[in-house]
């Protein structure tokens, strides 16, 4: 992994050893403490050479939003299934002897995936959800992630390049340092007795925009980071700032941590409402975030990426110049993107 690092944020990246962390309950708390500390945490010397490597490299799903986040454990079951049939019809064109092949491949991933779990997290998670993307993703906005019922669990996010060319992040602010910095100007009028990822949306959206302010004139400085093929790397999104520049080919996991175990904390919930209080004391003009401060009517996104995901985030080669700017695509005068 290379990271260009922007010297306005703090150096947050943390390489880690497999070795050791399998062996070494020192080395697995410290890469936990990666976690909840806000920091991107790098695993070194994790075997992926079980994985067909080349078959998955060459993969190419339909760039829709069901394919972008393509909840893969559904495949693992017995029986038919929608997710099944439309895996195999779109995805593999009914090519029977690749679906099944991708399914091994899913299996072992999750097999890997389980066992770095067990290495690094203090409790059992409640939930595991893997996710695969085998289509493009370009230029995403800059954002934390946000989770239902956030306030009530941690979400450790582990991620696997899968593809043959490095997978470009740009990183910013961790949340706490944007909320405390960003002061009244960022957080006045939010009420810290709201649902953490209400509050998290709301400060985002002021200091970053909406999803579709994707255009250069961002403020905020931001860490380049170019992911390896094989990289394995753990975050937890909805405390360091993120957007894919580009990437083809990923796995990424969800873990759903209960609370309950002294070993969590501190937690996101209390991380979140110790900045904000932090915040509310840093009068406005004495803000020091680097971000936009847009005001909520300029936070131009519009509601359906979910639907409008394929033409936002697809369509690309298109043989012709696409202009965005923070509206999102430019048209020309004769009605199309040009
Ligand atoms: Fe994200």
């Amino acid at each position: 992994m290379d990271v260009f690092l922007d010297r306005r944020l703090p150096d947050y990246f943390r390489s880690h050893s497999w070795q050791s962390i399998q062996h070494d309950p020192v080395a697995a708390s410290a890469a936990f403490a990666d976690f909840l500390g806000q920091r991107f945490g790098v695993i070194h010397g994790f075997s992926l050479a079980e994985l067909d490597r080349d078959f998955l490299s060459d993969l190419n799903f339909p760039q829709t939003w069901d394919f972008k986040k393509l909840q893969v454990d559904s495949l693992l079951g017995h029986g038919a299934s929608g997710a099944k049939k439309a895996l195999l019809n779109d995805g593999f064109h009914g090519d029977k002897a690749a679906y099944n092949h991708f399914v091994t491949q899913v299996q072992l991933l999750r097999r890997m995936c389980l066992q770095i779990l067990s290495a690094i997290l203090p409790i059992k998670p409640t939930q595991v959800r893997l996710v695969t993307r085998f289509s493009e993703t370009r230029m995403e906005n800059l954002h934390y992630d946000q989770d239902a019922e956030s306030d009530n669990h941690e979400a450790f996010r582990l991620y696997i390049n899968l593809d043959r060319s490095p997978r470009i992040w740009a990183t910013s602010y961790q949340m706490t340092e944007l909320v405390q910095l960003g002061g009244r100007r960022l957080v006045s009028d939010i009420d810290e007795r709201s649902p953490g990822e209400m509050i998290l949306k709301r400060v985002m959206s002021r200091a970053f925009g909406g999803w579709n302010q994707r255009a250069t004139e961002r403020l905020a400085p931001r860490h380049m980071v170019y992911v390896d093929p094989g990289d394995v790397f753990f975050v937890d999104g909805r405390c360091v700032s993120h957007q894919v520049m580009t990437g083809h080919r990923v796995l990424s996991l969800y873990a759903r941590i209960p609370h309950g175990s002294p070993r969590l904390a501190p937690t996101f919930a209390t991380k979140l409402r110790q900045a904000l209080m932090v915040a509310k004391q840093v009068p406005p003009g004495g803000e020091t975030a680097i971000v936009n401060y847009f005001e909520p009517r300029q936070v131009t996104a519009a509601p359906q990426l979910r639907e409008e995901w394929g033409s936002v985030f697809g369509e690309t080669q298109t043989g012709r110049i696409r202009r965005f700017d923070d509206s999102g695509a430019v048209e020309n005068r004769m009605g199309t993107a040009e």
